[in-house]
């Protein structure tokens, strides 16, 4: 049963009122100033409330600004003495569905509260839809998220997987990818690249000679100088590296990243002989990366040459062979003590 409160300092209002509705099967509350109604309002749980506007003490307007900040789910239905415009625009904003004015006959009051009734049924069940559906896109949203995460993380285990299983075959440059990556990462963060594209980065030259799986391991690990022929061989490797990555769906084009790692600033690169404006700039940065690693260790033909060796080919390649952002970040890294392998 619908429990509705009747507030009036006029007791044969009041009376008259709720005998209306008790008649139509509603369970009435009355009471005879706001006071009174606050105290109402705290035993028992109201649908409704049908309150006068001018009572002795709190305003009927102030007693329902209280109301609908403490009670979100009751209806109100003001009463006026008169017809007034400016009365009913100040009721109607603070959140009253309706007023009727005095005196009140017996179908007004019944359709007044028949019609707030059913307003905040429907108020309360398209809240409830809308709470529903909030709480379910976040709940999606979170599982969505838990998704990519695992798929990420899925995605640099095989990564870190792959690297590791090109270096089996090339013990000499055990470890190379993974200090390029960590160098190339350090770059892209210094020259602040998104968040993505600096992981991009670091997953690319993790594999950046992945190509080189096609390579046979003895000249892969030939002491002495290679011949043309074992040099071309050696050249194929960014190439069999994007064509082995191209078709994985990553975020980013590390298969692109990889594909260029060779590439140099002037063109004289391979395999594409891309100048700078036509590679990408993780590709830079992991070109910059790959040649102070690789001359700061050792090869197989040759002895570690250190980083200062290393750090003074980037200097004298700026603008020919290298990006010169790429390559006065790096620099300015190993200068800063900012960076060591
Ligand atoms: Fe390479």
């Amino acid at each position: 049963m619908k429990k509705i409160l009747v507030v009036d300092d006029e007791e044969p209002i009041r009376r008259l009122i709720s005998d209306i509705l008790e008649m139509e099967g509603y369970d009435c509350v009355t009471a005879g100033n706001a006071k009174e109604a606050r105290t109402c309002l705290e035993q028992h749980n109201f649908q409704l409330i049908l309150s006068d506007i001018n009572m002795p003490g709190e305003s009927g307007l102030d007693f329902m600004r209280y109301v609908f900040k403490k009670y979100k789910d009751i209806a109100a239905i003001m009463v006026t003495a008169m017809e007034d415009p400016q009365v009913a625009e100040a009721v109607f904003e603070i959140g009253v569905y309706d007023y009727i004015t005095k005196p009140v006959s017996r179908s007004s009051v019944l359709i007044s509260v028949a019609n707030a009734l059913n307003r905040r049924d429907l108020e309360i069940s398209n809240r409830s839809y809308r709470d529903g559906l909030e709480k379910m896109v976040a709940e999606r949203t979170i599982s969505l998220e838990q998704t990519m995460a695992q798929l990420r993380k899925a995605m640099q285990g095989i990564i870190h997987t792959i690297s590791l299983t090109v270096e089996t075959r090339d013990p000499y440059t055990a470890g190379h990818q993974k200090r390029v990556a960590d160098l190339a990462k350090a770059i892209a963060l210094e020259m602040a690249l998104t968040d993505e594209a600096v992981e991009a980065t670091y997953l690319a030259g993790l594999i950046h000679d992945l190509g080189k799986i096609s390579i046979p391991a003895e000249i892969l690990s030939k002491p002495g100088k290679l011949t043309q022929n074992e040099f071309n061989l050696i050249k194929d490797h960014p190439q069999t590296g994007y064509d082995i990555l191209k078709d994985i769906e990553f975020h980013a084009p590390i298969a692109l990243m990889v594909l260029q790692h060779h590439e140099r600033y002037d063109g004289s690169g391979y395999p594409g002989g891309l100048s700078n404006s036509q590679t990408l700039l993780e590709s830079r940065i992991i070109a910059v990366a790959d040649v102070v690693e690789a001359i700061a260790s050792h090869r197989p033909y040759r002895a570690a040459l250190g980083i200062d060796i290393a750090l003074k080919e980037i200097s004298k390649g700026v603008g020919t062979l290298y990006d010169p952002d790429v390559a006065k970040v790096c620099l300015n890294l190993f200068a800063g003590n900012r960076f060591t392998f």
